[in-house]
């Protein structure tokens, strides 16, 4: 006999139009980012073997603001890739990962997981393969509802300047890329950049987390001669002290709550 639980009719009408909702709002930003270029290819690592220059100084090591994280790039040693930039963070590292599809840094698959590094009042996000491997998403929080946006095409030669996270986020006099579904943008009034702003932060849905377990087990069966960049990426996660699993504030709504 079968054990699964039967949907009524208005769940079901439910899920559905959740689906094509992720569908629609997934289509759409593909075919906004159809222009975007990739950008080069960073900093390579062997097996094994630190990035050199990729050590945060003492009391850099944990940005809390967009600034702050600039801060710490501009001391790494240039061209600060992805991974040069995650295994300069101070550990233990906070991470929650999720498959979901509907971002501006997708997800590939369970396999390669969007992974959301927590500081304290900054997010990171990052992701190990596909269109999203070379940006750095950043995200200052203002309370558990809203954040700061900004984004990062890596790898970046410092020094940059504390405004290049916004750079190119405008999408049109409106909304700027995010605005597109990081909703109820308003301009942040303390950093002096058009194209600076504040809106709806999301957490991932609960049924697209990827667990920490899976995710290191990605890291230790990763194939450097097959993907060196994906490795370096999960490598930088993994290879430098302890990560655990940290969840959202329980208070910030999916985008399909919205
Ligand atoms: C196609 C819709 C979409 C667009 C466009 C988008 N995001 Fe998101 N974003 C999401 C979703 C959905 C989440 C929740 C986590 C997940 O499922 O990946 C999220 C979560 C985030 C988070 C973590 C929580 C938060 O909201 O603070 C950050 C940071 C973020 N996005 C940054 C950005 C930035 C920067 C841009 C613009 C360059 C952007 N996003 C554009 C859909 C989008």
């Amino acid at each position: 006999m079968e054990d699964e639980p039967v949907a009524s009719g208005a769940s079901e009408g439910v899920l559905a139009v959740k689906a094509m909702k992720r569908t629609v709002l997934g289509l759409s930003f593909l075919f906004i980012l159809a222009g975007a270029s990739a950008c080069g290819d960073g900093a390579r690592k062997a097996d094994g073997e630190a990035l050199q220059g990729c050590s945060a100084p003492t009391g850099m090591g944990s940005p809390s603001t967009i600034p702050e994280a600039i801060q710490l790039i501009n001391v790494l040693a240039g061209p600060v890739s992805v991974p040069c930039l995650v295994q300069a963070l101070d550990r233990p590292l906070a991470i929650n990962a999720t498959s979901g599809l509907v971002s501006a840094q997708p997800a590939v698959d369970e396999q390669s997981p969007r992974v959301f590094i927590f500081l304290d009042g900054l997010i990171l996000s990052i992701v190990p393969a596909g269109r999203g491997r070379d940006l750095l998403e950043l995200g200052q929080y203002f309370g558990t509802q809203e954040s700061l946006k900004g984004e990062l095409n890596m790898p970046v030669e410092p020094p940059i300047e504390e405004t290049l996270p916004y750079d190119h986020l405008r999408y049109n006099d409106q909304v700027t890329i995010c605005g597109l579904c990081h909703l109820e943008e308003r301009p942040a009034p303390e950093v002096d950049h058009p194209n600076a702003y504040i809106s709806r932060a999301f957490q991932p849905v609960e049924d697209e987390l990827v667990s920490l377990e899976a995710l290191r087990g990605e890291h230790e069966t990763c194939d450097a001669d097959a993907d060196p960049e994906r490795c370096a990426i999960l490598s930088a996660l993994f290879d430098y002290g302890p990560v655990e699993h940290q969840d959202f504030p329980e208070e910030m709504l999916t985008i399909y709550d919205f």
